[in-house]
């Protein structure tokens, strides 16, 4: 009998989720341009299905793919974003790809390049897509799944999706465990929730990437506070992390860095950490979420800092130079004691936290505005609880905050995170200054600190920023005292210096 699904691209990514859709039941017809790829998903259906029937099917080429679909088709491709999506779309077209056939880009595409794929493919094929978080493992036994376009494709395509999305209890909304083949979790609240027109899925996505960035880069720099300020080993900082996965910071980033530093290198028995080069990778989807946020003009400093510090990162050589001619601080000492330098730390990361995803939901709403999407945030933290990079038990709270109200602004002033960060900032305050003393650097922390101070300030700065560019560029200012959209203009270089309305 004929397949469900067409699946392209079997890649980690691609290969976990073709079997997380077996699980689920659905027959799929695999591809890739590398022919060891489609084998090694082959192989590894049969030995997860035991003695049921054959689930994954090989193709040798795209035409094939498409014989062995029942119509109308749908193909789900997992590749590279760029490109490498639009060659197997283009490929899907010559093998005879139909009007009413479906494909779906599950790839950290850009989503502009999503929005004008729509554009370009329509009346040739249904062009949809679905962000995946979740790494292999979500992929395998339940991702984090933001799908965006055409409504009519979503209807037809939503229950595959919804059955390989990782499943929260809705009682408690903690994730469901699954970490077994076979067997998919049933019940519970699935993981995907339509999130708009063509582009906004990638567009929530990428913001999820870059709070991720900041997440990852605030544990990083807790880590080395520690590391470096108090010159523990990486086991004892596992543990302060263990003991933190508890409370509020819990969270499946929190987690693996317990995992990572606990690991030791087998050819040197020394710590892993210790051994890995601090040179830090990147894709793209962090950059791109800065960049938005500044053009968007929604303020975004801890995201955009932590994909700085991997910028910083990989000037190694650089840095090894100058960490022989530039100076630090004589300070190396604080007086302190270890635990209370660490119990000001949790709170440190966990006022910065709020802020990062403050920033990040912030730049959703900012984006949605400008692009005419409806976004429903209670849904997107929804969402987020399981399944994706970023879960965590916070993510409960960011949902009750915005199903209490749909409109808030910002995350900082819901009351139960302006409380929060009021009960915690002193020692959030405490480790910052205490950082910069000891010359330790803490951009996310502290651009997380000048964030909170700015939003909350009624009055900032700006009044003399608005004076020097009338100074020397006439951009004229407006002022607090009269009717708002009239500016003023003073003619500095007469000796007058008269104040003249200018409309
Ligand atoms: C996820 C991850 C995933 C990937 C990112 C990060 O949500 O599952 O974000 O999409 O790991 O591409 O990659 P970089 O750190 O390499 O940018």
């Amino acid at each position: 009998s004929l397949c469900d699904i067409g699946f392209i691209g079997l890649g980690v990514m691609g290969k976990n989720l073709a079997l997380n859709l077996a699980d689920n039941g659905y027959k799929i017809a695999a591809f890739d341009l590398d022919t060891e790829k489609v084998e090694a998903a082959i192989k590894q259906d049969e030995l997860e299905r035991k003695d049921q029937p054959q689930r994954i099917f090989p193709c040798t080429s795209y035409t094939e793919l498409l014989s062995k679909l029942s119509s109308p088709h749908l193909v789900i491709i997992s590749v590279p974003a760029g490109g490498p999506v639009d060659d197997v779309c283009h490929k899907l077209i010559d093998a005879g790809i139909q009007a009413d056939d479906i494909i779906v880009d599950t790839g950290n595409s850009l989503w502009t390049d999503t929005v004008e794929r729509e554009k370009r493919y329509e009346g040739k094929f249904l062009f949809f897509t679905t962000a995946v978080s979740g790494g292999e493992v979500g992929a395998r036994f339940g991702a984090s799944l933001m799908p965006s376009g055409d409504r009519y494709a979503w209807t037809r395509i939503a229950p595959m999706f919804k059955a390989i999305a990782a499943k929260v209890d809705p009682e408690t909304g903690k994730p469901i465990e699954r970490h077994e083949p076979g067997n998919p979790v049933l019940e519970g609240e699935p993981c995907a929730t339509y999130i708009g027109e063509a582009g906004s899925g990638h567009y929530v996505k990428m913001v999820h990437n870059g709070i991720e960035y900041a997440d990852m880069q605030l544990i990083c720099e807790a880590y080395n506070i520690m590391r470096t300020g108090l010159s523990m080993t990486p086991v004892e900082i596992a543990k302060v992390f263990r003991d933190w996965n508890e409370g509020e910071l819990n969270s499946y980033l929190i987690e693996i860095s317990a995992e990572v530093l606990e690991q030791v290198d087998t050819e040197t028995n020394q710590p892993l950490v210790d051994i890995i080069l601090d040179k830090a990778g990147q894709k793209g989807t962090g950059l791109w979420t800065a960049v938005s946020s500044l053009q968007v003009g929604a303020p975004s400093p801890t995201i955009t800092s932590a994909v700085y510090a991997r910028a910083l990162s990989t000037l190694k050589d650089d840095r090894v130079a100058a960490s022989k001619i530039l100076k630090g601080p004589d300070v190396s000492e604080l007086g302190l004691s270890k635990d209370e330098v660490i119990s000001q730390l949790h709170d440190a990361l966990y006022c910065s936290k709020i802020c990062a995803y403050a920033q990040g939901f912030q730049l959703m709403s900012m984006a949605a505005k400008e692009h005419g999407w409806n976004l429903d945030f209670a849904g997107i933290a929804k969402i987020w609880r399981a399944g994706c990079i970023i879960r965590a038990v916070f993510l409960q709270s960011i949902t009750e905050a915005y199903e209490k109200d749909e409109e808030l602004s910002n995350l900082l002033i819901d009351p139960f995170f302006a409380d929060q960060i009021a009960k915690f900032q002193s020692n959030w305050r405490r480790t910052v200054a205490n950082s910069s003393m000891m010359g330790i650097p803490i951009g996310a922390f502290s651009s997380a600190l000048a964030y909170y101070d700015s939003y909350r300030s009624a009055v900032l700065p700006a009044n003399l920023l608005q004076g020097q560019r009338d100074y020397f560029g006439a951009h004229t200012f407006a002022r607090v005292d009269k009717a708002s959209g009239k500016m003023y203009h003073v003619e500095w270089s007469s000796k007058e210096r008269n104040i003249t309305k200018i409309k």
